[in-house]
């Protein structure tokens, strides 16, 4: 292997220990074979309104001394656009049922300054709202999902909403959003129907959740191609009751149902784990923890087979990421936390899984995109951070809309006592762009690991691409030193090729 050392990383990487033999990955498969397509949207982001997500994160207002435009900050958007982020998931989470549209529309100086009770019990300026929201969506190029609240607004509310954002002419609800500087309808790509019904959504049984979407979606109209895909709020972990029951009972109006899964890396709420200076322990259980996700889609998608065999009702992944104890000097209730190598593995490892089950999982969004969980961007004031996440999102960017090709691997596992995950797991596919994309992540941090590709249908010879890793598992950039981690170029002759442990690669087959 032939690692191109770029900045200081790199050059770390070139001394990494040669792999023993036992730690050889097998890789087969035939590019004429194809599978699914992966949809761009499994590399959507979650925005709410929690901590610094939107306000300071995104959005700064129009008179701040931080570079902006129109109120948002230039180095965040000119950085999500750098890893085309496709879709962008708003207000909540827990906020979308406590959140009110109208409080959020006409002049910025005249909404109301509410409680933001779920997150911290701050002021909520609602400055950002819904024309602020579009706004941003298309700056970024990305599309929108609109989260609504089935919790505590209405069915009317939510009916209301949904025709101040679509409407096209004739009705005075158009006519205020053409009052309020936005003449042509907002696009919606996806619609959801309350958020966590199971839980901050309302405490629900799924049965009568189920009644209450079919009750919500039936007034939810829009005109004639500008109706968004209808989201029912689903399950999380390994509970299989709410996609099974929401499959069974709702007939009509749905396109998808959603799920959450948050990789803790203790499995305890009280106790999550922590994002930084943490053991091995730690990072093994954050990767068995992670793959669990594997087994909880497809316990999930059977249930979907049963109910829909025809494969109409998708499996969107609404919310998903690592969730660290809270950093002690930040205010627990805005879910700051950094983000290490650690994250870019649990990311890479989640996107293979998701082009897996690419049939039925054709949206997902990490949560969340700035300053909140495992986040994309982190910021103080002026300054901005790429997390290591960020930087996996830039890498994977060559899946979305790619044509995934089915393949076997066997790979050794990496074990602590009676768990187990496999070090390495894989993604192939055909980019939009016609070339042949190999994907690999290395969850063991002590092992690199021989990649043996047997491939047919194509003369491959080299792999090139691009590598992220570090020496140590919590390596991090930070808002001092900014850029310890990023993606180095990475060639490899294809009968010489091997990833060093705890990395992610991502390369064309040439
Ligand atoms: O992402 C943070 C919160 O996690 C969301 O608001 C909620 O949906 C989930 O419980």
């Amino acid at each position: 292997m032939k690692i191109k050392p770029l900045l200081a990383v790199g050059v770390l990487l070139a001394s990494h220990p040669l792999l023993a033999k036992d730690h050889k990955v097998e890789i087969e498969f035939d590019v004429d074979q194809s599978g699914p397509l992966i949809h761009k949207d499994i590399y959507g982001q979650f925005a709410e309104h929690l901590g610094r997500g939107i306000y300071e994160g995104v959005w700064v207002g129009e008179d701040s001394d931080i570079p902006n435009t129109r109120g948002f900050r230039n180095d965040v958007l000119n950085a999500l656009r750098d890893i085309k982020v496709p879709l962008v998931r708003w207000p909540g989470g827990c906020f979308a049922d406590e959140y009110h549209w109208r409080e959020g529309i006409g002049p910025r100086n005249e909404r109301p300054v509410k409680v933001n009770t779920h997150w911290g019990g701050v002021e909520e300026p609602n400055t950002f709202g819904t024309h602020e929201f579009f706004e941003f969506v298309e700056l970024l190029g990305a599309d929108a999902y609109v989260n609504g609240n089935l919790g505590s607004g209405s069915v009317r509310d939510m009916a209301e909403w949904m025709e101040y954002m679509t409407g096209e002419k004739g009705s005075t609800l158009a006519e205020e959003r053409r009052k309020n500087g936005r003449e042509e309808p907002f696009e919606i790509a996806y619609f959801g129907v309350g958020n966590e019904a199971w839980g901050c959504g309302g405490n629900m049984r799924p049965e009568y959740y189920s009644d209450l979407y079919r009750q919500y979606s039936t007034f939810l109209k829009a005109p004639k191609g500008n109706m968004p895909k209808l989201v029912a709020s689903g399950g999380h972990s390994e509970d299989t009751s709410w996609t099974d029951v929401l499959s069974k009972n709702i007939e009509q109006k749905i396109d998808g149902i959603s799920y959450h899964y948050y990789t803790l890396p203790n499995s305890d709420w009280d106790n999550k784990g922590r994002a930084i200076k943490f053991s091995e322990d730690d990072w093994f259980n954050t990767m068995t923890r992670t793959y669990k996700i594997d087994d909880y889609i497809r316990a999930n998608l059977a249930k979907l087979e049963e109910n829909d065999p025809e494969g109409d009702i998708k499996f969107y992944v609404d919310e998903w990421g690592t969730w660290y104890d809270p950093e002690p000097e930040r205010d627990p209730g805005f879910l700051y936390q950094q983000n290490t190598l650690r994250d870019a593995v649990v990311a890479a490892v989640n996107f293979n899984i998701f082009h897996e089950h690419a049939e039925r999982v054709t949206m997902t969004n990490i949560a969340q995109m700035v300053n909140v969980l495992q986040a994309m961007i982190l910021t103080d004031k002026e300054k901005m951070v790429l997390t290591p996440t960020y930087h996996a999102y830039g890498m994977y960017k060559v899946f979305q809309n790619a044509t995934s090709i089915p393949f076997d691997i066997d790979s050794p596992e990496y074990q602590k006592g009676d768990e187990s995950v496999p070090a390495v797991t894989a993604s192939v596919a055909r980019g939009e762009d016609g070339k042949l994309y190999l994907a690999l992540v290395n969850m063991d941090p002590e092992n690199a690991a021989g990649i043996e590709l047997d491939i047919d249908g194509v003369k491959a010879k080299r792999a090139v691409g691009q590598m992220l890793t570090a020496d140590a598992m919590d390596a991090r950039n930070t808002f001092d030193k900014p850029d310890v981690l990023h993606p180095v170029a990475f060639s490899a002759d294809l009968d010489e090729l091997e990833i060093p442990a705890k990395s992610v690669v991502v390369v064309e087959l040439q």
